[in-house]
């Protein structure tokens, strides 16, 4: 075949240049990723530590701040349909209002998130008290959970997006619960506008584990009066019922037919006040979605909309079940960030094991044994929709 040299010089030439460009590219992106260094600022003190609070951005100029006492999600910066951009979790000015009260705002829950029934329960044969702080109940940990522990920390930044590794040994017995338990929690923030949490942890003697986070979002903007007019979907066909101390009565009921069915977009104030019995017992929403995923997969398990600004929120998770908690007991004694926080001024949707799993064997199993990793990740996705 007649052989064309200029020809060939020339498609080699444009495979360099396109190479080059390429290479370019992804100096580019790469660098975009990292070019901004994450913040760290001091942020107070507690128990006799320097607590700091980092800030993670990404290319759309979205931003979550995050402090070392209790993991907590201080502020997170979400557009709107417009690009306005508005801080959409509720939070306090500083470590001292964290510290002394008690609504979890963003924080890390452990060791066993929700509660745990009279704080007692069995394992191995040998019966443990978790301090009760909630009426009968262990709630979140007991009274010192890993929400008010002092947290270390690294951050870093790669192409997937900047990383906060926050650290923390939960040591054998405290808050009664046996073993040591190694906690590792990355929160990344990606070019997505993903907030992607991964916890790990692992034990040195059999234990339970149920770690979550506690962020109360209000889309239309932090302190913006109530969520009842955001819509929500819940990717699940059954909850589980509670009994007067809000303590599953281990049955899994379907939602087709109550006030508990979200499995389409619903405005959650449509049905928050009809007279039906489980919104009674807890004032609202304060259950534990069985997700239809049956959880060790990743998989959508909630949605929410603001209309009138159109943030949207997606929830994914590997977890079995999620608590959809409509604020019920804020009643405007907590303020911070320059609000005050009523009733149903946030959501919360904590993935988890379901509540008192210790004491319902026929619950998915929150045991954790010495050499068995325990990891699970939890992704907020936020997007806009049209008008
Ligand atoms: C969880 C519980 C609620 C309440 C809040 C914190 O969502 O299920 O009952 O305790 O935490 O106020």
């Amino acid at each position: 075949m007649f052989y064309n040299a200029p020809r060939t010089i020339f498609v080699i030439g444009a495979a360099m240049t396109v190479a080059k460009v390429l290479a370019v590219l992804a100096i580019v992106m790469t660098l975009s990723m990292t070019a901004f260094s994450v913040d760290k600022k001091p942020f107070g003190k507690a128990d006799g530590k320097d607590i700091f609070l980092y800030t993670l951005k990404n290319s759309n100029g979205m931003e979550v701040e995050i402090s070392t006492y209790g993991g907590v999600v201080h502020a997170l910066k979400v557009p709107d349909r417009d690009g306005k951009m508005a801080d959409i979790v509720l939070g306090f000015d500083n470590v001292d209002e964290y510290e002394k009260q008690g609504p979890y705002f963003g924080a890390l829950i452990g060791r066993y998130g929700n509660r745990i029934a009279n704080g007692t329960f069995t394992l191995d044969g040998k019966t443990y008290h978790v301090p009760q702080n909630d009426g009968s109940n262990a709630l979140h940990g007991g009274k010192k959970g890993f929400d008010k522990r002092v947290w270390d920390a690294k951050e870093s930044s790669d192409a997937s997006g900047q990383h906060l590794h926050l650290h923390y040994l939960s040591k054998d017995g405290e808050e009664a619960f046996p073993g040591n338990l190694n906690v590792n929690v990355t929160y990344t923030l990606n070019n997505k506008n993903e907030l992607v949490i991964s916890y790990e942890a692992t034990t040195d003697k059999d234990t339970v584990v149920n770690l979550t986070n506690h962020t109360y979002f209000n889309l239309k903007g932090q302190g913006e009066g109530q969520i009842v007019d955001h819509k929500i979907m819940i990717a699940a066909d059954r909850f589980t019922p509670v009994d007067k101390n809000l303590i599953p009565t281990g049955e899994l009921k379907p939602v087709a037919g109550t006030p508990f069915d979200f499995r389409k977009l619903t405005e959650i104030g449509a049905h928050i006040s009809d007279d039906n019995e489980q919104l009674k017992l807890a004032h609202g929403y304060d259950h534990n979605w069985v997700l239809n995923s049956g959880g060790g997969k990743m998989a959508l398990a909630a949605k929410v909309v603001e209309p009138t600004t159109g943030r949207v929120l997606e929830v994914l998770t590997d977890q079995p079940g999620v608590q959809f908690y409509t604020g019920n007991f804020l009643n405007g004694s907590a303020k911070g960030k320059g609000k005050v926080y009523n009733v149903r001024s946030g959501l919360c949707l904590e993935t988890q094991h379901f509540p008192d799993s210790p004491n319902h064997p026929k619950f998915p199993s929150t045991e954790l044994k010495p050499g068995q990793p325990y990891k699970t990740t939890t992704i907020y996705r936020f997007s806009t929709e049209k008008k």
